[in-house]
């Protein structure tokens, strides 16, 4: 999601990004001035000297890339693109799939987005593509089996009404929310947005003539805000997510805001919850102030309106009345007080049952889950999965099961009960993980941590208390398959300031962002300590660097967002410059947003894809064999003014080559002479 958009007031267009972390946490800003840019050099010999001391497993990452031929970056960086285009080096071919609206019955053909009703969108393509994996078609394994045939999964972030409803066309409207009509939200209007977000799972398939198209599947399947779900794990149950629709807290419906993805060791999707607290509006008011409880003021739900105003469709249905999270009572399960509680985790979906129902899986925390990566799985040793809350000043965590891994047996229940840590950064180049766990440290019945439930349901402020970093707005992360680092993106932090940098977080006003990475302890991804320094500094020639090398014409890069290994190593960056920095001032360099190539191990970076005008590079996966290419461009055109729309004019016309309706897409990418893409 862009900055800009996140940014808004309050009472404004989503209202759901404020700084809501106020805890009194140490910036270390104050305890170590002198490292302030914590380089690679200098930490990289932390580095070497920590793992040095415990050396042991390092077959725990055994290199993937001998069948791909290793991590060579061979094509020729393309130049920044600030034209309503999508570039690819020399050698490279595109296809556009998937746009918005496309039906997943693989037969009718799509209608324009604003003929379609509620209905049809709940059985078509979403919006606003984000994260993302090809699941091979029968594979056993998250990235073994076909590389021509296999099952889609994609997530839809947010929506771009304006180009979603007839009524909204000839009028002065920005991005956000539609204007009321008769003092409410007409219901299919709301039905037809809550519809384009979640998730979509899409078996596709390649023709011989080499095009890409959508096969009829019975796990053909659309996952929406209004989906049926599953709470497991230690806060199932908990009073705090009893609701009018599940009164013993155990289910909910729907998902939202879904930005990036995982992929278990046992083959199934995982879709993460961002910037839900928007969705909802809690009115309450205490001596003629708002008075939210901790669990909604924490992650800034409005108290004026709600991001799309579905909170307010006549009649008073409840799949609506939902998105209301006030109280009406002493009684909890009369009304949807805790609706909000049900939202910010992460969830699992089974991509081969289509019966399945999807399952929030509580272990793992509720923030502004941008998305979670994992370890690599081994036989006997526990499940490791890290994550990042994407707001400013926020903190990066990680998943260790209790239950070990065992191949033939592993499935969803692995996620539902071990240990939640989140990440403390050290001046010195090391690090901490602390543990979220009731009873320990600060977490008790009298700091207001009774149970492990309301630890999770609270994770930010446990998170708050026993003292992490705040850091530069963790976006996605990625583990190299060769060596088990770690490397986590933190887009930016424009509220950074001079007092309170820290080496992790070194630059005040940081309007470029930067990547951070980290080895674990005895290469253990179970371990309770690491190793960290910056691998990038996002910016121009002059302020950029890759390790210890300026960044020059061939990567300057803002704001890093996606972040993907390739099985050979290659580290595939996307960047995400909000729409009101887009091409203009210090971002002006950047053109439009795009998607770079690196090899960690050297330090080389090149630029591979830059995307069409207002549009975010987010999402990226190939086949088994990497030499078919996906990768998501989201909301095209997003940068249309106000003034734009009323007059008639959008400001992009992908992909339709109809400037009247840009919509999000898949691109299929591949090498003319079928080689390994970056190859
Ligand atoms: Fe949805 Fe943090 O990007
Ligand atoms: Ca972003
Ligand atoms: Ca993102």
């Amino acid at each position: 999601m862009p900055d800009d958009i996140r940014h808004m007031p309050l009472d404004d267009v989503s209202g759901d990004e404020l700084i809501s972390n106020t805890s009194a946490n140490p910036y270390f800003g104050d305890i170590l001035a002198s490292r302030r840019t914590a380089l690679l050099g200098s930490i990289g010999a932390a580095i070497g000297s920590f793992i040095g001391t415990a050396p042991r497993e390092a077959a725990a990452f055994t290199p993937a890339q001998a069948a791909a031929g290793g991590p060579t970056i061979g094509f020729k960086s393309i130049p920044v693109n600030n034209g309503d285009s999508v570039v690819v080096p020399e050698g490279y071919s595109v296809q556009v799939i998937l746009p918005q609206g496309t039906p997943l019955s693989g037969q009718a053909a799509s209608r324009a987005l604003v003929d379609m009703t509620g209905a049809d969108q709940g059985a078509a393509v979403g919006a606003h593509h984000d994260g993302m994996h090809f699941f091979p078609i029968e594979g056993r394994e998250p990235d073994e089996g076909s590389s021509t045939d296999g099952i889609l999964a994609l997530n839809h972030e947010y929506i771009e009404p304006r180009f979603m409803h007839a009524r909204a066309r000839g009028i002065s409207l920005n991005s956000g929310r539609m204007p009321l009509v008769d003092g409410g939200k007409p219901e299919d209007e709301a039905l037809k947005e809550i519809n384009a977000h979640g998730s979509t799972l899409v078996r596709i398939r390649k023709g011989a003539d080499g095009r890409w198209a959508v096969v009829a599947d019975p796990r053909n399947r659309r996952i929406t805000g209004a989906t049926p779900m599953e709470i497991t794990g230690p806060a199932r149950g908990h009073a705090l997510l009893r609701t009018k629709y599940s009164p013993d807290g155990t289910r909910t419906r729907g998902t939202l805001n879904n930005c990036a993805h995982g992929v278990t060791p046992w083959n199934t999707y995982l879709t993460a919850e961002e910037n839900w607290a928007g969705y909802f509006v809690n009115r309450d008011q205490r001596d003629g102030r708002p008075a939210l409880p901790r669990e909604q003021a924490r992650y800034g739900v409005p108290t004026s309106q709600s991001r799309y105003n579905w909170d307010q469709v006549p009649g008073g249905a409840d799949a609506y009345v939902r998105f209301n999270a006030a109280s009406t009572g002493a009684d909890a399960t009369q009304d949807y007080r805790n609706e909000p509680n049900n939202f910010g985790w992460i969830v699992e979906i089974d991509p081969w049952n289509p019966a399945s129902v999807p399952v929030k899986h509580t272990a793992l925390g509720r923030f502004a889950h941008e998305g979670v990566v994992f370890a690599q799985a081994r036989e006997g040793r526990p499940v490791v999965a890290y994550a990042g809350c994407d707001s400013q000043f926020e903190y990066i965590y990680k998943f260790v099961s209790a239950r070990p891994f065992q191949r033939a047996t592993a499935n969803g229940s692995l996620l539902d009960e071990g240990t939640l840590y989140v990440a403390k950064f050290n001046a010195d180049g090391s690090g901490e993980w602390l543990p979220l766990r009731q009873g320990a440290g600060p977490l008790t019945a009298a700091n207001g941590f009774a149970d492990q439930g309301e630890v999770l349901v609270n994770t930010r402020l446990a998170a708050d208390a026993v003292g992490a970093t705040k850091m530069d707005r963790p976006e996605w992360g990625a583990v190299d398959p060769r060596d088990g680092r770690v490397y986590f993106t933190l887009t930016n932090n424009t509220r950074r300031t001079a007092e309170n940098t820290d080496p992790a977080n070194p630059r005040p006003s940081n309007i470029f962002g930067h990547i951070i990475r980290w080895r674990e302890a005895g290469d253990d991804h179970a371990a309770t300590a690491f190793a960290w320094d910056i691998f990038l500094f996002g910016g121009d020639e002059t302020t950029g660097r890759i390790g210890d090398k300026p960044l020059t014409a061939d990567n300057v890069v803002g704001c890093p967002d996606g972040l993907w290994f390739d099985a050979a190593g290659r580290l595939w960056v996307q960047s995400d410059i909000g729409e009101s920095e887009q091409n203009r001032g210090p971002h002006a360099v950047f053109g439009n947003n795009q998607m770079l190539c690196a090899d960690p191990m050297t330090g080389e970076m090149r630029r591979f894809l830059a995307g069409p005008v207002g549009q975010e590079v987010t999402g990226v996966t190939t086949t088994p064999d990497m030499r078919t290419m996906f990768v998501n461009l989201q909301h095209p055109g997003a940068t249309t003014t106000a003034a734009e729309w009323a007059a008639g004019r959008t400001n992009s016309a992908f992909p339709d080559g109809n400037a009247a309706t840009p919509r999000s897409a898949t691109l299929v990418i591949t090498k003319n002479d079928g080689g390994v893409i970056g190859s």
